[in-house]
């Protein structure tokens, strides 16, 4: 394949802007970015890989920024078609309108047309990875990994188990949650850019034996990540609690059943107990805040002190959360910490959205950074997208000022390009 040569704004962090300074980043000017085989080949500046690399296609994005493509670390794709569902909270709206939803997805035709829209919005929205929730049908899985894979798109998914406190067509037992899921990990686990994630849905929704099942899976494939939900709404805890009157707490109802490991994702994780982030930490399990759903719904507002002791992701929990743009979802997430008496730097934001979610996924060695031998996942920001941001941006002294009015206002206008393994996705 011929070399493609980016020209435009670049981006690399130096270090984790949470644990070091705010700014550990070299921001170039004019940068480039050398695309080989889907992989990121150099990234220096522009003079410098125009001279060594003369027969490279360029492509010239002027004064935009080319950042890794953001990553979701947490979304229910089959919620595309009920997001923004009005007026409830958590449990009812699961009631509602996500179960009635969900139920169609074993219809492969409906879950195909979902997922086909689902990459398409997230696509032109800049997201380039996601870690997503299927349905309880196995079919929901296919027709996610399958438009995937039709776009060599590097996704992970899982089947979501549920056995109890769900209606009629949509509850699997504890015995055929394992085994489906299992024929899924077989599956699709490893082909091309796919994982497989075991996924109970939360504790209320699963029994003890299911839970036990998934966790002895898990056991078996190691390999693979675990993702559920956690704390994320005070009457879901207490009702979790009432559900598994012998655990500590609410994490330990999947640690008593083997769903507890570094390799677990827990989504929202808001109301936490000490002791729960003791063994978090202690475990190395990673947290996905989702800050959009937890306003939304109206669960809470997520602590980022915990970035201090445990990896955290950033994720839209799309249709819980009410945008399918992680520009959105930072700005959220902003939004969520000043509430909290935490301001979080522009660095902070769009590393959560890349390298931290990355890491929360275990996949920062091969996306989530601007550097030679990553994939070649890439975005291109455009820092005036809308006449009010491009207003605010003229008036930047430093690339983060002129970066921020775009993650507090921008959505898919401001996505000029997106790139999967090297190759454009926009006309
Ligand atoms: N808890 C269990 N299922 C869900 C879901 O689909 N969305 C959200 N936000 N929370 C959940
Ligand atoms: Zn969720």
């Amino acid at each position: 394949m011929s070399d493609i040569l980016l020209l435009g704004q670049t981006l690399r962090f130096t270090g984790d802007p949470f644990a070091e300074h705010a700014e550990a980043a070299n921001h170039t000017r004019h940068g480039a970015v050398l695309l080989r085989d889907g992989l990121i080949a150099e990234v220096g500046t522009a003079d410098s890989l125009r001279a060594a690399y003369p027969a490279a296609a360029v492509v010239d994005h002027g004064d935009a920024l080319i950042l890794p493509g953001f990553i979701d670390a947490h979304a229910h794709y089959p919620q595309t078609a009920i997001i923004a569902s009005w007026g409830l909270r958590l449990i009812d709206w699961l009631n509602r309108y996500t179960f009635p939803e969900e139920m169609r997805f074993g219809d492969p035709a409906y879950a195909t047309e979902v997922a086909a829209r689902y990459f398409d919005l997230t696509l032109a929205a800049g997201t380039t990875t996601v870690a997503s929730y299927c349905t309880i049908h196995a079919e929901s899985v296919d027709a996610f990994f399958g438009e995937a894979q039709a776009r060599g798109v590097r996704a992970l998914a899982g089947k979501t188990c549920m056995d109890r406190n769900a209606p009629d067509g949509l509850r699997d037992t504890a015995q055929s949650a394992y085994d489906d899921s299992k024929a899924l990990l077989e599956r699709w686990h490893g082909q091309g850019r796919l994982s497989y994630v075991i996924t109970p849905r939360f504790s209320p929704t699963s029994t003890p034996e299911q839970l036990s099942a998934l966790g002895a899976l898990w056991a078996e494939h190691p390999e693979c990540l675990m993702q559920t939900h956690l704390s994320e709404q005070t009457d879901e805890i207490a009702w979790a609690k009432s559900l598994f009157p012998e655990a500590r707490d609410y994490l330990d109802t999947y640690e008593q059943h083997g769903l507890l490991g570094p390799g677990a994702l827990f989504g929202h994780a808001i109301h936490l107990e000490p002791r729960e982030i003791d063994r978090l930490a202690e475990v190395g399990a990673a947290l996905i805040h989702c800050p959009t759903s937890n306003t939304f719904i109206g669960s809470g507002l997520f602590d980022m002190a915990l970035t201090a002791r445990l990896r955290v992701g950033l994720a839209t929990d799309t249709g819980g959360g009410s945008s399918f743009s992680m520009l959105r979802t930072m700005a959220a997430a902003y939004e969520v910490a000043q509430l909290r008496g935490q301001a979080l730097h522009p660095s902070q934001l769009l590393w959560l959205a890349t390298q931290g979610s990355a890491k929360a996924l275990g996949l920062e060695h091969q996306i989530g950074t601007l550097a030679p031998g990553m994939e070649a996942d890439l975005i291109v920001l455009d820092l005036t997208s809308t006449p009010a941001i491009a207003q605010r941006a003229a008036r930047a002294d430093d690339i983060w000022e002129a970066v921020f009015p775009t993650i507090m206002m921008g959505d898919d206008r401001a996505i000029a390009q997106t790139y999967i393994a090297g190759k454009p996705v926009k006309a």
